[in-house]
């Protein structure tokens, strides 16, 4: 028996980068796995595409009922689609600002509030969240992203406290800069990429990228019925670089 036997699982951004390794893993863990997505090529199979975009409420909501006729149920919601934004303050227009908030924190709110009928059904419900670094330190010229990684943190705080008596657990994982097309597609725009990934990774201190796969793995671990007693929680996945101060190398 494995941990995700028997159970359904929701996985926004699916199709891409953290969201596709998640589903992978849930997958390969026993879980019945559907994506929501803009766009998914070549998914597994087995693997339920439900197209759908977050900032849309209609199309929300039909692809929650979709996963719920395929699968007969919803027992774990995996919120992690979403998208960046560069700058500083004075950069970003207002239409910037509602479209990434929109997008990162209203989205995450839509799709649970989808799902909630369905997960007050289920023994082993758990929602995660995709938060960020973004969210608990200050990095330059991430002035909406950063904010708005920061809501996700307090969005998951207070799902969990709502609806933990209703047995359903709300958690969030933090990851450091990961190796996804996304910040592949941000080195491609850099002037130096390869001197730009170096500065990356040396801003963690564990000297690398954060994997896809890491954060998975730390996904799955919270979504699991195995973890029935952490809600609450914003689980760092960053090689250190929230709560590590390492003195420079020497
Ligand atoms: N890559 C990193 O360094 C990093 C670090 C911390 C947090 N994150 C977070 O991880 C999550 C996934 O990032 P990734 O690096 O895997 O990016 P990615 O671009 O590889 O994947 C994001 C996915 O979200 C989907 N998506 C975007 N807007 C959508 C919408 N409106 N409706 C439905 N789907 C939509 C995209 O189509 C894509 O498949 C994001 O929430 C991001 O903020 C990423």
């Amino acid at each position: 028996m494995s941990d995700f036997d028997g159970l359904v699982a929701l996985v926004t951004g699916g199709g891409s980068g953290i969201g596709r390794s998640t589903a992978e893993l849930l997958s390969g863990r026993g879980a019945r796995v559907a994506v929501l997505d803009l766009v998914a090529n070549d998914l597994p199979d087995g693997m339920f595409f439900v197209r759908a975009d977050v900032t849309d409420d209609q199309s929300v909501r039909a692809a929650v009922e979709a996963v719920v006729e395929r699968f007969g149920g919803l027992d774990v919601v995996v919120n992690n689609a979403g998208i960046g934004a560069q700058g500083d303050v004075s950069a970003a227009t207002d239409d910037e600002w509602l479209r990434v908030l929109d997008v990162n924190v209203v989205g995450m709110a839509r799709v649970a509030r989808a799902a909630l009928p369905h997960l007050r059904n289920s023994s082993s419900a758990a929602i995660v969240n995709t938060g960020s670094i973004a969210g608990t330190a200050g990095l330059p010229q991430r002035a909406v992203y950063s904010a708005s990684k920061g809501a996700v943190h307090a969005l998951t705080r207070a799902l969990a406290a709502d609806h933990v008596r209703e047995g359903i657990r709300v958690n969030a994982v933090a990851p450091g800069t990961a190796d996804t097309p996304w910040v592949q597609r941000l080195l491609d725009s850099a002037p130096d990429p390869a001197a730009e990934r170096a500065a990356l990774e040396a801003r963690q201190p564990h000297g690398r990228l954060v994997s896809a796969d890491e954060i998975a793995t730390a996904i799955a671990y919270l979504a699991s019925p195995l973890s029935g007693s952490t809600t609450g929680t914003v689980l760092a996945v960053d090689g250190g670089m929230d709560a590590l101060r390492l003195r420079p190398r020497g």
